[in-house]
């Protein structure tokens, strides 16, 4: 089967940190679903921003369905079905519910903005009562549904979310991965990092380990998640 997405030894960071990322080499399949779990400073967040295309990258390469990806803008990236929700400041405060699903949709055709919306209105029935409302007024769980809802205005084939449940508590943390769960069920790959691991690698297929900027480990996330050496390095037991 041909890779939805390949990174071939992917090398970037930050200016003169620029090997962060030390080879990293993963693929992901169309439509599956992969969390990336590891320690602070891994590089994970690193990785997200070179696919969407933030991070310029001193060697290596990211495809989609073949086509080079890496050297476009972000937005380039984003035309060809990549949607990236980055950990903070993923909404903008200010605007209403519905202004940052419109803002989600700057790329898509008028007339399917108001459609999508309307989808995800009936999808959220949450972001519904409250279009009218800024996004600041959101609680912490109801923002990150917000933040992903706008990557879904583009109907990305691969949708890139850095720690969506980063601060929330568990009862919002569960809504929100049922909430992924059941848009990876409808045919999105997602590539996923997540600091609470278990729950991540639960509703993944596949989990990816980084460590120090490389691949430590890649496998089946439920074999992943059993295997004492992972559970003790990276999930704390
Ligand atoms: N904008 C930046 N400029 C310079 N260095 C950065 C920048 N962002 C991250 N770094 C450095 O790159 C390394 C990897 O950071 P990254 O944010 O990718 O890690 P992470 O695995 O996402 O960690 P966390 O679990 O804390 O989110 C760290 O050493 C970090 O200090
Ligand atoms: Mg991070």
């Amino acid at each position: 089967m041909t890779a939805l997405l390949e990174v071939e030894a992917v090398v970037g960071g930050y200016g003169a940190a620029d090997e962060i990322l030390k080879s990293i080499s993963v693929a992901l399949a169309p439509a599956r679903m992969a969390a990336i779990v590891g320690p602070n400073g891994a590089g994970k967040s690193t990785l997200l921003k070179a696919i969407a295309g933030i991070l310029k990258l001193k060697s290596g390469s990211i495809r989609l369905d073949g086509q080079v990806l890496s050297g476009l803008p972000p937005r380039g990236i984003a035309a060809r079905g990549v949607a990236f929700v980055p950990q903070e400041a993923n909404v903008f405060a200010s605007l209403s519910v519905r202004e940052n699903l419109e803002m989600g949709g700057y790329l898509e055709p008028r007339a399917k903005v108001e459609q999508r919306v309307e989808k995800l209105f009936g999808r959220f029935p949450i972001l519904a009562e409250k279009r009218r409302k800024a996004a600041r007024t959101l609680s912490g769980g109801q923002r990150q549904i917000l933040a992903m809802a706008m990557a879904l205005m583009v109907e990305p084939r691969l949708l890139l979310l850095d720690e969506p449940s980063a601060g929330l508590s568990p009862k919002a943390a569960g809504f929100l991965f049922d909430s992924i769960a059941a848009i990876h069920a409808e045919g999105t790959a997602i590539l996923m990092v997540e600091q609470n691991a278990l729950e991540a690698l639960a509703i993944a297929e596949e989990g990816i380990v980084l460590v120090d900027g490389r691949v430590a480990r890649t496998g089946e996330a439920r074999a992943l998640a059993e295997d004492p050496e992972v559970r003790r390095l990276f999930l704390g037991g």
